[in-house]
């Protein structure tokens, strides 16, 4: 990690991310840099706001882009490469519905600065699925009727997904311990622990079902908060 990227102190942080509220709707949309060369300094970003240059790996795709240095993980996914499976609850480290898995480790998204995923990998909710086949975890939790209104459902599965990474056979309270962190106003935990341990016992059905037992296709609607979520 450079020098620069160090000294951005915690007041830095704090200070740049009330500005940035007055800013973001004046400061253009940064599109992501697949392959190309890294774009200037002021690509995307405010004037005289210091930004850097970074590169990480989302979903198995390499970026290469120019951040500020006060944006949030989570404004970086959602903001400016278009990754709104991402939620942002509470915005300041409590409600767990941002969270992502940076090298495999859930975290939240909100709490962590995108210059400090530089030359780290990242993956969303998005990156669950393989096409249009769900990942087993998502088949789970829409036929253990996770989620209910949805919104912490993405968080839910991406720290489920980092439990499993790690323990693929968890017991109960090591699914609740893991999964801790992330806050259900629906209130339904219960469900969600039934469906991470379906999951990890291969209870989950190989087939995109949904929680109706249709044998059509999952289609974006009533369940598709389990897929990735809208924006
Ligand atoms: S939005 Fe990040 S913890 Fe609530
Ligand atoms: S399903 Fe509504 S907050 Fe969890």
């Amino acid at each position: 990690m450079s020098k620069r990227k160090r000294d951005i102190s915690r007041r830095q942080f704090l200070e740049g991310s009330g500005a940035v509220l007055v800013a973001a709707t004046a400061a253009p949309k940064l599109s992501a840099q697949l392959s190309a060369a890294i774009p200037p300094a002021t690509d995307g970003a405010a004037a005289g706001v210091p930004s850097t240059a970074i590169r990480l790996v989302v979903n198995g795709t390499e970026h290469q882009l120019e951040v500020e240095d006060r944006w949030t993980l989570a404004e970086l996914l959602r903001d400016h490469l278009g990754l709104t499976g991402t939620k942002i609850g509470c915005d300041r480290g409590e409600c767990g519905a941002c969270t992502v898995l940076l090298d495999g480790k859930p975290v939240y998204s909100c709490s962590n600065l995108a210059v400090w995923a530089d030359g780290r990998e990242v993956r969303t909710v998005e990156g669950l699925a393989h096409g249009d086949q769900l990942d087993p975890l998502q088949r789970a939790f829409i036929e253990h009727d996770g989620p209910q209104c949805g919104f912490c459902t993405s968080g839910q599965l991406m720290s489920a997904k980092g439990l499993l990474t790690r323990n693929a056979h968890p017991t109960a309270n090591e699914v609740r311990a893991a999964m801790t962190g992330n806050i259900c106003r629906c209130s339904n935990y219960n469900r969600y622990v039934e469906a991470v341990l379906a999951a990890a016992t291969g209870d989950a059905k190989t087939s995109n079902r949904g929680a109706g037992h249709s044998t059509a296709p999952l289609k974006r609607g009533a369940k598709a908060s389990a897929s990735a979520g809208g924006a």
